[in-house]
Parts: C-alpha cells; structure tokens; sequence
C-alpha cells in the first residue's frame, strides 16, 4: 500500500481541502506502518497554470507546507515536499505525452471549467495538466490517492495512461492507483451557493472558510451563509432539493464524525437559527487548534525549507528507479 496525494498551493487551504482531502491524509498517514511512508505534496508545477508574482509563489509554496503541518502531516512519517524540487515528475510527465491521447484530455471537464469559453487562449500547461497529475502518481507506484471528488475524473485518466504505456511497451512500469474519496464530504459546496464546489477561485471570501480564518469570520460566514426558512427535516434524505441545507448539515455530520440521519434526528423541526450557532461552534473548536499551529509555522522559512529539502530528497529516491524504468521501456539510453 502506497498513499499518496498532492494539493496545490495557491492561496489559502479552505474547509473543503480540509475535509475532502487533508483530514484523509493525516488519517491514512497515522493508520499506516511507522516504514511504509505517506507521500504529500504541493503541486507547485502545476500552480503555474495560474499566473503568480515570483515572490508570491515562494510564499505560497512554504505557507502550504506550513498549513499541511499544521493539520497534522508529520514531516517525520510522511514524506513532504514541493514538485519543483524532484524534476523527475517534469520528467515523466513529459515520457507519458507520448501515451497520452488528445481526446482523453478533451474530456476533462476541469479543462473545460477553468478555460471557460477561452480555450484558445489556456494554456498548453492547463490542457497537460492532468498528464502531469497521472506522472505524480505514477513515479510513486502509488495504489491509494485521498481526493475529493472533483479529482476522480484525472485519476481515471492516470488508469488509462499507466494501462496503456503497460500494455503498448509490454511492461508492468507503472501500478494502477485507486481514488480514495470520502462519503460524506467528497464535495463540499460554496456557503454562498449549495450547487457550486467551495473553491480557491470564487471571488467571493465568503463563500468559503479557510483555515487562516478566525473565530469571529468563521462564525460570521456561517451566520451569513445561505439556507432556506424551512426547518431541518427528521432524516437527510428529505433534504433533496435543499442544496445548502444539505450542505451544512454534511459539514457538521463530517466534522462530528456522525451520520447525516443523525444529525438531522437531532435538529429535527429547527430552524438555521438554532442550526448555525451548534455548525459554527464546532467549526472554531476544530479549526482554532490547526490555525494557532499554523500561525505558529509559517514564517519559519528555515525550519520550512528544511522540512521540504529532506522531503524531496527521500521522494527522489523512491522515484528514480521507475523513472528509469519508463526511459528504459522506451528505449530512450540516458
Ligand atoms: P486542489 O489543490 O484543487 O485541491 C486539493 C484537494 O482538495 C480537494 N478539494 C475538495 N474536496 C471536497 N470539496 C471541495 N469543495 C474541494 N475542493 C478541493 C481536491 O479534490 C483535492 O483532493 N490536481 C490536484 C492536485 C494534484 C494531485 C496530484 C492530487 C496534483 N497532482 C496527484 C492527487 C494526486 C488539485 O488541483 O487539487
């Protein structure tokens, strides 16, 4: 068993990193074998799909690992690193080219979201970008990869282009990694619109909480999120058609560890008004201990970029040896 997982860093980490992705990866990492290491990583190569200042970048990238510490990755059993410091993902991102097809990238609809009616104008980074992803997983041999659900559509791709760079050089390279995505908070939505995902990229602050947030702006946000005037019904299932009812009430179950039924059996017949105080108490309680750690990390570039050296030094080992398999497989002599 092999975890493995990657996240951006650009900007702050909101709930629905936290609890689609992070809260997984410090979970896999603490059930796993003090010596079958959990590898995380920030997807630096990949943030320059978005255009950042230099400076900012670099602050990015140290303020994520930071962010990840702070939740709960252990820098000692896990391996964390930044992509840019092991080129060997550039590397193999640019063998699987050769095997990746343009109509698979056609159907992504990440692609498709984020070039929005411009797709002339995106990126030939953007369009890639999920071949890179599948090269992130692959140099690792990684069998589970902890995502939300928006990612499941790229690690199909990563199936795709391991099976057919097996099968087209009549090797076993590359292991087939399965998403790992949670039940209830596979997808948690904006607080200012129950049908669209909480995202980095809504211009909207308070469509999201992140994790710098403080006590009062969380209980605010929750204050000022969306709902309806009905109250909350006896089971979840009686909440079809009320998406930031749904949502809220999925939050506070995943933060609680309880089932949506329970959570509505406990509410039943209340209103938001009784609903959002409990939803942002829980939320301050969880998140004040990561953001204090977090606050505490942060400026410590030393202590970071030492953090992220040994890192990549450890993942640059794990990952040389396929690397050269992939070469070797194509004939390619180095
Ligand atoms: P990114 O940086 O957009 O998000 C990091 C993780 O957070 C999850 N996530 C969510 N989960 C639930 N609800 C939401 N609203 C929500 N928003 C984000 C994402 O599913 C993801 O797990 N392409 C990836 C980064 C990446 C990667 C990889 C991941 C690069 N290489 C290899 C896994 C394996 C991305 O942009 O995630």
């Amino acid at each position: 068993m092999r975890v493995l997982s990657g996240i951006q860093p650009t900007g702050n980490l909101h709930l629905g990193n936290y609890l689609g992705a992070i809260r997984n990866w410090v979970k896999m990492q603490d059930e796993m074998d003090a010596d079958s290491a959990c590898f995380f990583f920030l997807a630096d190569l990949h943030s320059i799909t978005v255009h950042e200042e230099r400076e900012t970048r670099i602050r990015n990238v140290r303020e994520m690992a930071a962010a990840l510490i702070a939740c709960g990755i252990d820098a000692d059993r896990s391996v964390l690193f930044n992509q840019a410091r092991v080129p060997a993902h550039a590397e193999l991102a640019w063998l699987l080219n050769g095997t990746a097809r343009i109509g698979w990238l056609n159907r992504m609809t990440q692609f498709k979201d984020k070039a929005g009616k411009n797709r002339e104008g995106a990126s030939i980074g953007l369009f890639v970008y999920p071949v890179l992803q599948a090269a992130d997983i692959l140099l690792y041999q990684a069998t589970h990869v902890p995502v939300g659900e928006d990612q499941k559509q790229h690690l199909e791709l990563t199936r795709d282009i391991a099976t057919k760079f097996n099968t087209d050089f009549g090797v076993e390279v590359f292991a087939l990694p399965e998403p790992y995505i949670p039940k209830e908070s596979a997808r948690i939505m904006s607080l200012r619109d129950g049908t669209a995902k909480m995202s980095k990229s809504d211009p909207s602050e308070m469509s999201r909480i992140s994790l710098t947030d403080d006590d009062d702006a969380i209980a605010q946000k929750v204050r000022k999120a969306k709902t309806d005037p009905e109250p909350l019904p006896e089971v979840a299932a009686d909440l079809a058609g009320r998406p930031e009812a749904l949502n809220l009430v999925g939050i506070y179950a995943t933060m609680t560890e309880a089932t949506p039924d329970s959570v509505c059996a406990r509410f039943a017949g209340q209103g938001f008004g009784a609903f959002k105080p409990a939803l942002a108490e829980v939320l301050v309680e969880t998140l004040r201990p990561i953001r204090q750690r977090f606050v505490a990390l942060k400026d410590d570039d030393v202590a970071l970029d030492a953090i992220l050296d040994k890192g990549a030094a450890k993942a640059r080992a794990v990952a040389a040896p396929t690397l050269a398999r992939a070469y070797d497989a194509l004939g390619l002599m180095r």
